[in-house]
């Protein structure tokens, strides 16, 4: 079964086509970085008028570098929620005219089946059960996934997601959008342990995350440098931040496996590309004897091939929608 597989739930619009449920023939992404940046952070009308421009160009690409047309086509799958409902409308509303005009399936994907399933597209794939923590922009959950088509959440964050919390510090210290490569990458030059700013841990047997606290406790920081006019120690910041949120997820997301018997750990989402989580996690998963597994970063951050993935399992459920299904901005699995 060919595949074409669109995203556009956030800010960049993207392709892939897949043969059959993991192997993937192109993966097309383009960005829209250029236009948001100056903002210091994603302006919603802005990307569904990117995504307009982008969709057919991107799709065209992708078809093209598998060596296919859309008559080849057997499935379409496109990300149905949640993010910004432009952006949305755009790869949902042009998946379903085209499947419509050419008579092919479409399927509605929830972006979060995408991010707990994207490990699958890897060679080494993890069994069933595993707990998986997704964490992105828009999400911080933590998920057992029983099967492709059966997730129950653990946790989620109550307030900013970690990604954003990455952006929002990334744009006081005035790093541009968007902030998790850049402090990373500066992260790697300070001291993780030269500020102690706060874990929120929550209740004691919480899954829950809070990074509001944390982002708030790094801009009273900021302010103390700027306010005695002394130089913000920037590369100390961003590694002492990092390593307040890292702390956090891996604690909870090895809390939450224990919890239930599993002995498998997924990331997903953007800020699983972050060198420092991925190496900690893999480092604590064998010490406590479990298998780690991460995406690799391609896989990690919105993709198409991803959407494909959930949505040859939601076609094989029988689950295909009608021309006039809407977008969802949030996720029934959240
Ligand atoms: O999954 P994603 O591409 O989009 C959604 O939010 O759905 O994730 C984007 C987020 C942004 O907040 C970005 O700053 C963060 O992932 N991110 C990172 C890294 N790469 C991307 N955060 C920390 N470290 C990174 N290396």
């Amino acid at each position: 079964m060919l595949i074409l597989a669109i995203e556009s739930s956030c800010d960049d619009t993207a392709a892939a086509v897949l043969r059959d449920n993991s192997v993937v023939l192109s993966n097309v992404i383009s960005s829209q970085f250029d236009v948001h940046e100056k903002y210091g952070g994603i302006v919603p009308e802005l990307a569904s008028r990117c995504h307009i421009e982008a969709i057919w160009p991107v799709v065209n690409e992708a078809l093209d570098t598998a060596g296919i047309t859309l008559q080849d086509i057997d499935l379409i799958a496109a990300t149905q929620g949640p993010g910004l409902v432009g952006s949305l409308l755009v790869g949902f509303t042009f998946a379903k005219a085209i499947a419509l005009v050419n008579s092919i399936p479409c399927t509605g994907v929830d972006h979060m089946a995408g991010h707990l399933l994207a490990i699958m597209l890897e060679g080494n794939k993890p069994e069933f059960p595993y707990t998986a923590l997704v964490v992105s922009g828009g999400n911080t959950s933590i998920f057992t996934v029983n099967s492709p088509i059966n997730f129950s959440l653990q946790g989620r964050t109550r307030d900013d997601a970690a990604g954003e919390a990455f952006d929002k510090v990334a744009k006081l210290l005035d790093l541009g959008y968007p902030g998790g490569p850049v402090v990373s990458r500066l992260a790697e030059k300070g001291n993780p342990t030269a500020i102690d700013f706060p874990r929120a841990w929550l209740d004691k047997h919480s899954l829950d995350f809070s990074f509001s606290g944390l982002k708030t406790s790094v801009v009273n920081q900021v302010n103390r440098y700027r306010q005695k006019n002394e130089p913000v120690p920037t590369e100390d910041i961003c590694a002492s931040f990092q390593q307040a949120v890292v702390d956090v997820l891996i604690e909870k997301t090895v809390r939450a496996a224990k919890n239930s018997g599993h002995m498998r750990i997924v990331a997903g989402g953007g800020v699983a590309a972050n060198s420092a989580l991925r190496q900690q996690l893999d480092k604590r998963c064998q010490q406590e004897g479990l298998a780690c597994f991460l995406p690799s970063p391609v896989f990690c951050t919105d993709n198409a091939a991803m959407i494909g993935l959930a949505g040859y399992h939601q076609y094989a459920l029988g689950n295909t929608v009608s021309p006039d299904a809407d977008a969802f901005s949030r996720s029934p699995l959240n």
